[in-house]
């Protein structure tokens, strides 16, 4: 089946864009590929995805795009004419892409309005092997939406784009895989947003470092650290200054994409989170809130 196959970056609007950028190079520790006025691009240390990030100056703090990845020129083809049968609004038709890396893809806004992109043969990037306790990120793992028919979400994203369920917490959060990874994308109930976008740490103590890096930096972990049970993964929840989650993760487990079989986890505090000693919790993350430009398409 057609399908999408990976994450590639997150596009955002923000209010104040320096400090944006100051924060995701300065303190998160990403790389800076390509700026212009008001407009800039980072990638990850540790893999070459083009870019992970693109910030651009705005009048509001919002999600500009959610960029995913299909294998080829065909896939993007095929995933356009699902997201039309869908119903979906499209932003434009598959076509060359004129962000840096190119490739070929098209955007669309998903039924709650949020901006997705689909692409193929975006040029690849430079990586470094990354060792123990640099505490840099190495690739983006997840991200994390609200919807308010967080079921009609998911089958969207498993009957269009081709997602398989890997696990739900209650029957109120499902978690989905579109390769190894037993999630890219996870989907709550709620107001149309973003939660938060995820990034891989090579190990925990790359995750501790990094909590310890951003303590130093004045920026103080939200909820964590922790570890989740839907995906063992390790968590550490933060802020950047313009009010956006982001997490550094660990330990993802790996799945079989074609025969793993999704567990209902029964919501507990120890089922959020294994170890129960960190600070905060989901009461302590940023109230989700309508994002600022539902079905306003990014003029770039
Ligand atoms: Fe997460």
């Amino acid at each position: 089946m057609t399908r999408v196959t990976e994450i590639r970056y997150v596009g955002y609007g923000v209010e104040n864009f320096d400090a944006e950028r100051a924060f995701y190079v300065n303190d998160w520790g990403l790389v800076e590929v390509a700026a212009e006025d008001g407009l800039a691009w980072f990638k990850t240390h540790g893999h070459d995805e083009h870019h992970a990030v693109r910030l651009h100056e705005s009048d509001a703090n919002h999600v500009e795009v959610i960029a995913f990845a299909a294998d080829t020129r065909a896939d993007v083809d095929a995933l356009h004419e699902k997201v039309v049968a869908a119903g979906c609004r499209i932003v434009h038709a598959p076509r060359a892409l004129e962000a840096p890396g190119g490739g070929y893809g098209f955007r669309f806004f998903s039924p709650d309005g949020l901006p997705f992109e689909i692409s193929a043969e975006v040029a690849r990037s430079t990586k470094r092997a990354m060792a123990r306790w640099e505490g840099m990120p190495v690739k983006i793992s997840h991200i994390v939406v609200h919807s308010p028919d967080h079921q009609a979400l998911v089958r969207f994203f498993t009957d269009v784009l081709g997602f398989r369920i890997s696990d739900w917490l209650g029957d109120f959060m499902c978690f989905l895989r579109c390769n190894e990874a037993h999630h890219r994308v996870a989907i709550l109930p709620g107001p149309p947003c973003l939660n938060h976008v995820a990034y891989d740490m090579l190990t925990v103590d790359d995750m501790m470092r990094g909590v310890h890096r951003l303590k130093q930096r004045g920026t103080d972990i939200r909820w964590g650290p922790g570890r989740h049970t839907a995906g063992n993964n390790t968590f550490s929840y933060f802020t950047t200054p313009g009010g956006f989650a982001v997490e550094y993760t660990s330990e993802l487990e790996e799945v079989d994409f074609e025969t793993h079989q999704h567990k209902v986890h029964i919501p507990g505090p120890q089922v959020m989170d294994q170890w129960g000693t960190g600070v905060g919790g989901p009461q302590t993350m940023p109230h989700p809130a309508p994002d600022a430009r539902l079905f306003q398409a990014s003029e770039i």
